[in-house]
């Protein structure tokens, strides 16, 4: 299994440097986490957590200058907040131009906010063609700033790159705790890419 390390993100540990505002977001993203115990699938967590999320992506003090620093060799992930009972994780990943995830998948929910400029995510699913497994592009979605979008495995196979020819910054809470393995990700997908039946949306 290819570890954190095998995606191209430099990480900044920071964690003790958050804005107060930050401390806010945290804190509601807390408040949302705990009926948890007794809800059998991820889904409305994690929509819950998106719709907090989404209310705090127009605040400017939201992050530090430093937690909006870019690296020109790949895109750079911060470290904002885990959770001391590992509950939960928030990042900050800053993109340059043309920089990329590799495909990748997760090991628990993921909710992202696109803080700055504009992402795009491009969904895949595992396919077999002429005996080999292959991947197929599901959708191209480009996400501009304030909006969000959450993911539960399985089945969240995904590229996400900056959509714009300017710096982008997203924010990223996951089920997990991070700072275990580095990230949330589950697999780095080193597939063939087979464009299938065809993307069925673009947005
Ligand atoms: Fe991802």
């Amino acid at each position: 299994m290819k570890t954190a390390t095998a995606l191209t993100a430099r990480t900044a540990h920071a964690a003790s440097t958050g804005t107060p505002r930050l401390t806010e977001l945290t804190a509601a993203i807390r408040t949302e986490l705990r009926p948890t115990r007794t809800e059998a699938s991820d889904g409305p967590v994690a929509a819950r957590v998106a719709a907090v999320l989404a209310s705090f992506l127009h605040h400017p003090d939201l992050l530090t200058p430093a937690q909006l620093e870019p690296d020109p060799h790949a895109y750079r992930q911060h470290l904002l907040h885990v959770e001391p009972d590992g509950s939960f994780s928030m990042v900050a990943l800053v993109w340059l131009p043309g920089q990329a995830t590799r495909i990748h998948d997760h090991t628990a929910w993921c909710v992202v906010g696109t803080y700055l400029g504009a992402e795009e995510e491009t969904a895949f699913r595992l396919a077999e063609q002429d005996g080999r497994t292959v991947l197929e592009p599901v959708a191209t979605t480009v996400f501009p700033t304030g909006a969000v979008a959450h993911l539960t495995p399985p089945g969240d196979i995904h590229l996400v790159r900056n959509a714009t020819s300017g710096k982008a910054v997203s924010l990223h809470v996951y089920g997990a705790d991070v700072s275990v393995r580095g990230s949330s990700i589950r697999r780095v997908y080193d597939l063939p890419i087979h464009p299938g039946a065809g993307e069925e949306g673009r947005a």
